[in-house]
């Protein structure tokens, strides 16, 4: 929740007004994560201040206010260095307005202002601290705080670097967050740090970088001690600088440019050289120098990070010729399958291999049980794979949604194993339930689409999914991939078992046959737009199913309810009877889900239930199932497929039907009002 976005250029001339516009796109390219509001700080044109522009509402509205006040050739100079911090936000501490927008300022001088992804959850002890010592609050934000507390830091420690000031006040706070500052008083310098939530450093060279790490420095100083002066009643103390001393082996280049971003889509399209911060380094820029701090050395450090080139193109994040990006990343699909499967499936062979969990199968076979954890959408997967998992694995699996997880202190034993689920790798209430199960032992195996994510590097090991940036807000491609990473499990699992070669064959035939069968019902997308004419201006949709389908119901529920602010439920068939079914009428929407599996009987016991009711329910079937097609007057036919695998094809015409909804309601597609792509807060 919230993007930042910070640029620096040294020596590689850029005027004002450019920098405000690499600004604006990387803003835009973080879009999803927030757009209650948005910010940006530069320099004034005499160096001497700072500006800052903040609008209500989407990164459109700030880029044309932008327009409006940065006229004059003064902002069209190239300035040799110069830095500008930006901020996309989805509110949690005070209301959507320009007030609690981002940047933040320390004083009405703005002499630091600072952008934050996170919540600072001791800030008001910190505001009692800062009140006391006469700082006056304008915003109702947890930010705020931060910038305050580094104006105080300065003026109590005049010789403190900039670093060291954003360090220190760093200390003082609890909680989550990432951050970039701007100082007037350190021009040309710009210092980020995270803490939980993600943060990456972007490296554009003329020339190619000669190190693939950089060394991290432990506390050394450049600047002469000082005795604290923060020694009285009101906490928080400032806590006395680390004496330990390491040598300066920063990144030095003559001409570079720096990015600090929430995430890789912002800064692809400048460079593929990035380094993944982790929790608690504080990155300052400097002249041009680029070095990466920690106050304390731990014994696991590996004491460098190592600068990671992205693999990721350009074009994955633009829309191309689709109207959203959430439409073109259910078009996708037929490729992000196979982008899943591409090098670990050996059709020929059938043999799979996942590289990323593969030394660690023998140990998953000796466990006690498999949990599966994860949240949204992504809980959903788990939902719709967890009964082939049982039957492949033969073992206890357990479905959990993240935050009820932890609500209930759930029993965690050293040989669970334990399965992160997570589209960014990002959300908090997974990766606190990961640290949670680490903690107690368990082995952790991340299912992530985000490469250097929290939840990828906090695992033991893992299985990328490949799917290829998301950036609509709704999930929809990661949502097959976490999918079929799950299954890749559990025929990995299944390997050696003679009695389930069949059941294996079977499914791997099904898998290479995906892909087209997914472009067959991507090809439904006008007679689902047909039907969404119908269903748009009602109030409410039920859908429901049983089985292997049950998960679709669910994630077409949430699909509905988030893109089009319609009441939608997904109800598992077999429940019907037991209170559901008092909703059917002849005007209630009803979609069902009946193909012909093993819960085919059961599914048509339920249709009549409704359709005995007066219900007119839309059906989605098989392609040429034509008995079960005459129960409704509108059906939509899928291809034919292996029951565990159903789910993949029958949840299409799902984010279909949503999208189209959304549309025909007027709802912006791809940014949800209320919602974030990311949920980095509990
Ligand atoms: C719904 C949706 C959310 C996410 C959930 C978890 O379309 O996208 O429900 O699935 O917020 O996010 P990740 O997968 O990033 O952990």
């Amino acid at each position: 929740m919230c993007g930042i976005f910070a640029y620096l250029n040294y020596l590689t001339p850029k005027s004002r007004l450019e920098v405000l516009d690499l600004l604006v796109t990387g803003l835009k390219r973080l879009e999803y994560r927030g757009y209650d509001s948005t910010g940006v700080a530069i320099d004034s044109p005499d160096s001497k201040n700072i500006v800052m522009v903040k609008r209500m509402g989407k990164v459109k509205v700030l880029e044309d206010a932008i327009q409006e006040h940065f006229t004059g050739g003064e902002y069209s100079e190239p300035v040799a260095t110069h830095i500008g911090i930006a901020h996309t936000r989805w509110a949690t501490h005070g209301e959507p307005c320009e007030r609690n927008s981002h940047p933040q300022r320390s004083d009405e001088g703005n002499g630091f202002v600072v952008v934050h992804n996170g919540i600072i959850t001791n800030y008001n002890d910190v505001k009692t601290f800062l009140r006391k010592r006469g700082y006056e609050f304008e915003s109702e934000t947890d930010t705020e705080v931060f910038a305050k507390l580094v104006h105080h830091l300065w003026k109590t420690h005049p010789t403190y670097s900039f670093r060291e000031l954003v360090e220190q006040a760093i200390l003082q706070l609890e909680g989550a967050f990432a951050v970039a500052v701007k100082s007037k008083h350190f021009p040309g310098e710009c210092v980020a740090a995270r803490r939980s939530s993600p943060l990456l450093v972007g490296i554009k060279t003329k020339t190619r970088l000669a190190t693939d790490h950089i060394p991290i420095l432990y506390g050394k100083d450049d600047k002469k001690q000082t005795s604290d002066q923060d020694t009285d009643s009101g906490k928080p103390q400032v806590l006395p600088r680390s004496d330990s001393t390491s040598e300066f082996m920063p990144l030095e280049e003559k001409e570079v440019e720096y990015f600090f971003a929430s995430d890789a889509s912002a800064v692809i399209e400048h460079t593929n050289r990035v380094i993944y911060l982790e929790d608690d380094d504080v990155a300052a820029v400097r002249d041009g120098t680029l070095s990466i701090h920690r106050l304390k050395k731990s014994l696991d450090d590996p004491h460098a990070r190592e600068i990671t080139t992205l693999k990721m193109e350009i074009q994955q994040i633009m829309k191309g010729n689709y109207d959203y990006f959430m439409q073109k990343e259910i078009f996708e699909q037929p490729d992000s399958v196979v982008n899943t499967m591409r090098g670990r499936v050996r059709f020929d062979g059938n043999a799979i291999v996942l590289g990323g969990i593969k030394d660690y199968i023998p140990e998953i076979k000796r466990c006690r049980r498999l949990m599966l954890i994860g949240c949204g959408t992504s809980y959903h997967s788990a939902v719709a794979t967890r009964q082939l998992l049982e039957e492949l694995t033969e073992l206890p699996v357990m479905v959990e949604l993240a935050s009820d997880f932890l609500d209930r202190n759930t029993p965690i034993f050293r040989d669970d194993v334990c399965f992160f689920i997570s589209q960014s790798g990002e959300t908090a209430d997974t990766l606190m339930a990961l640290r949670y199960c680490k903690q107690r032992g368990a082995l952790i195996v991340g299912i992530t689409n985000t490469v250097g994510s929290s939840i990828c590097r906090e695992s033991h090991c893992g299985v990328h999914i490949n799917a290829g940036p998301e950036i609509g807000v709704a999930s929809t491609k990661a949502y097959t991939s976490q999918f079929i990473s799950l299954v890749m499990f559990a025929l990995v699992m299944s390997e050696d078992r003679l009695s389930l070669q069949q059941r294996r064959l079977e499914i791997l035939q099904a898998l290479s046959n995906l892909a087209d069968q997914i472009r067959k019902v991507l090809k439904l997308d006008s007679k689902v737009q047909e039907l969404a004419k119908d269903l748009y201006q009602h109030k409410s949709l039920l859908i429901m199913g049983r089985g292997y389908n049950f998960a679709t119901c669910l994630e077409g529920a949430l699909k509905v309810k988030e893109l089009t602010y319609m009441h939608s439920e997904g109800i598992m068939a077999g429940e019907l009877k037991h209170g559901p079914l008092a909703l059917v009428d002849d005007s209630m929407p009803v979609l069902m889900i009946v193909l012909r599996d093993p819960v085919y009987v059961k599914c048509m016991n339920a249709l009549q239930q409704v359709t005995s009711r007066k219900g007119c329910p839309i059906i989605i079937c098989e392609e040429g199932d034509e008995e079960t097609k005459a129960f409704s007057s509108r059906s939509l036919e899928i291809p034919r497929t292996v029951d565990c695998l159903q789910g993949i094809l029958t949840v299409i015409p799902m984010q279909l039907l949503s999208y189209h909804i959304a549309v025909l309601r007027g709802c912006d597609v791809d940014c949800p009002r209320n919602l974030a792509k990311s949920v980095t807060v509990e």
